[in-house]
């Protein structure tokens, strides 16, 4: 069994310690451990280790699914992980581009063909998925909204989506992660009928990536075999993790507002410097755009290097997205790093004017 190397991870791995500013997080800036009562008590496992069972019927009602319909994880990674790790036969069908791990771990246990969002807007084309499908097709993947590419896509065509992946008994996992930052959140995929999943998190919606805390829902018999691979990895998600996310949660809607509220003011501020500099992107939703490289570099690549040189700012090539003529900006950070990474980003488009 074989596994592409995270190239993103790679990347960030090469540059963000050592940088002023990282400009290329995927969520929103993190909220301070004081906000929170941090002391869960006895520091066992979480029992039942699929997490607690009131905590999960609330996450379930969601969803409109039973809490047995819920299994708790350490983030959406090992959500997405065990899910496919219970769902893979041969074959997935991912739409790209998108976060690694939703193409090279179902790529690890069988074959994954992509389908592409078509740019500037990155529309998809169902007749493109509806072809990649297979009568073996385990799974459709989907990220919505969409990372690297802050693309949203309609109700209609989530809808279209599920109706095709149902029609060919195959699952629709749509990866959630980026859903609670929209203004107007579609209906989670998992609610949409006996074929759909979702996974999700505390990351990056609510700010909370050190919780480590997502999960996955669906139809029982994929909840229940995610949970036998769960024994094997970490088996129950933190202590920590869910003591805090639980108070997350029930002060939702204050957190939402707050975070919504920064994205726009940054996607703003960032849409106009794209504007002032001759770049093009797609107007996000969340805090991640995926614009085009300056001219004077060769890639996206060249580009984030030579800026993270220069300027100790990070920003993510779009080859680790597969996309070699863009690059991902992160917008979810305090608002006086955005301002200090676009002036020093600034400086050094005007030397290499
Ligand atoms: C689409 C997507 N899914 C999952 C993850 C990982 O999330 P978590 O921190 O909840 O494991 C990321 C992180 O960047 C992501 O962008």
């Amino acid at each position: 069994m074989h596994i592409e190397p995270f190239e993103l991870e790679r990347f960030f791995d090469r540059f963000e310690h050592d940088a002023d500013i990282m400009l290329a997080e995927s969520g929103i800036e993190p909220r301070d451990t004081a906000e929170f009562d941090t002391d869960p008590g006895e520091l066992g496992y979480v029992i039942p280790t699929g997490g607690d069972p009131a905590f999960r019927e609330t996450v379930a009602a969601r969803y409109d699914r039973a809490p047995d319909e819920v299994l708790f994880t350490c983030g959406a990674q090992e959500a997405n992980f065990v899910t496919f790790a219970a769902l893979m036969g041969e074959h997935a069908v991912t739409v790209t581009p998108t976060y690694q791990s939703l193409h090279a771990v179902p790529d690890a246990f069988g074959e994954v063909t992509t389908v592409d969002l078509d740019p500037p807007e990155w529309e998809l084309d169902l007749d493109a998925v509806q072809e990649a499908l297979r009568p073996e097709t385990a799974v459709l993947v989907l990220n919505n909204p969409n990372n690297p590419t802050g693309r949203y896509l309609p109700r209609e065509t989530v809808e279209a989506l599920y109706d095709i992946a149902a029609d060919n008994g195959t699952y629709l996992l749509c990866d959630e992660v980026y859903r609670l930052l929209a203004e107007d959140p579609l209906p989670p995929v998992a609610s949409l009928g006996e074929f759909g999943i979702s996974t999700s998190s505390v990351t990056k919606s609510h700010g909370l990536a050190g919780c480590r805390f997502g999960w996955v829902a669906g139809p029982r018999e994929v909840v229940e075999a995610a949970a036998n691979w769960k024994d094997y990895t970490t088996i129950s998600p933190s202590t920590f993790g869910q003591h805090v996310a639980r108070q997350a949660l029930d002060r939702e809607a204050e957190l939402l507002a707050e975070n919504r509220a920064q994205a726009a003011d940054h996607r703003e501020r960032v849409g106009e410097f794209i504007a002032d500099h001759g770049l093009d992107w797609h107007e996000p939703t969340g805090v991640n755009g995926f614009p085009t490289v300056p001219d004077g570099f060769a890639s996206g690549r060249s580009f984030c290097e030579a800026f993270v040189r220069e300027e100790s700012v990070v920003l993510a090539p779009g080859d680790a997205f597969g996309v070699p003529d863009r690059f991902r900006i992160g917008f979810g950070l305090a608002t006086e790093e955005l301002t200090e990474g676009l002036d020093r980003l600034d400086a050094f488009l005007a030397r290499h004017g």
